[in-house]
């Protein structure tokens, strides 16, 4: 009976569980579809508070901001300009809507020329070097207004650089979630089109994970924790959901999942062939993720879905 059923389910999808990620663009003045990920746009500076508010009326309150400036350079030196993409957007919003959980992601790759996510002499990415870098980025973020700020360029020790950083300037309050267990997937590519954040050489596998690993994701998420991270992730969610059981039943902390571009794009395509029926797919994939353990779950479909709920 339908009744029962509902009455003994174990998962709840909720719209407090969802993250919107938002690409804003320095160079736009009017949105701008992104050709790799069907009906997701980059939305131009100006355009910040009226894309979270229509958000905020379905329901959604967390945002992850991710930001293409006008400049690149070696160093990513447009991430801690204070009248930077990011820092502009933050205000923005911030001066609108007090109550949305603003979120930023603390990466060099959209902002270097090179398009790595470390500074890099030669084709070696230096990650000590990469971290004062981090923490300047982390500060200026919290000085525009975020709430919590999520490093994801997976440099060893960028959440006790970043944790320390805010400490010292009275930003104690300001969350850190870590992208501590990022593997070096494949289904990033769509971001990388959407973020302009693409690679000039090499690869990004001397910095994320391995795919074949699972107990290195725990030391990775062990490590995160003791420098200070208040939410751990696990990125990719779909082909991780076995990683994402196992961070949950070991650590018990705040979990949160990417449903990383190119899982949104798949169904995207899928969708669009009339193959599958697309509500259903996504609502099934995004409870198979909370099923598996996460809290949190940053995704591209976090308005159909929230429409629905
Ligand atoms: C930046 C970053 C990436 C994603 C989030 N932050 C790309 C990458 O590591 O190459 C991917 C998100 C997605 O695919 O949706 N470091």
């Amino acid at each position: 009976m339908e009744k029962l059923r509902n009455l003994f389910r174990e998962t709840r999808l909720d719209k407090e569980s969802l993250i919107m990620p938002v690409f804003v663009d320095e160079n736009l003045s009017s949105p701008m579809e992104i050709p790799s990920m069907p009906d997701y746009y980059r939305i131009p500076v100006d355009s910040i508070g009226d894309e979270i508010g229509k958000a905020m009326e379905l329901g959604i309150k967390a945002f992850i901001l991710f930001g293409i400036p006008k400049h690149k350079d070696e160093i990513g030196s447009s991430a801690f300009d204070s009248n930077g993409v990011i820092q502009k957007a933050l205000k923005n919003a911030r001066r609108e809507f007090e109550d949305a959980v603003l979120i930023t992601d603390i990466c060099l790759c959209e902002y270097t020329t090179h398009g790595h996510c470390g500074v890099v002499k030669g084709e070696e990415i230096l990650n000590d070097a990469t971290l004062p870098i981090l923490q300047k980025i982390a500060l200026s973020h919290a000085e525009s207004g975020a709430d919590i700020v999520a490093p994801s360029g997976m440099m060893d020790g960028m959440v006790k650089a970043i944790r320390d950083a805010l400490d010292e300037n009275g930003f104690e309050n300001t969350a850190i979630m870590s992208y501590s267990a990022k593997y070096a997937s494949s289904f990033y590519g769509p971001f990388r089109e959407a973020a302009d954040s693409g690679f000039k050489f090499g690869d990004r596998k001397s910095y994320q994970m391995d795919i074949h690993n699972s107990d290195e994701a725990l030391r990775e998420v062990e490590l995160d924790l003791k420098e200070g991270a208040d939410i751990v992730m696990v990125k990719p969610a779909l082909s991780y959901l076995d990683i994402l059981r196992r961070v949950k039943e070991t650590f018990k902390v705040p979990l949160a999942a990417y449903n990383v571009s190119g899982e949104y794009s798949m169904v995207k395509a899928v969708s669009k062939a009339g193959w599958l029926d697309e509500m259903s797919i996504i609502y099934e994939i995004l409870t198979s993720i909370k099923r598996a353990g996460a809290d949190l779950i940053i995704t591209y479909h976090a308005k159909q879905i929230a429409e629905v709920l």
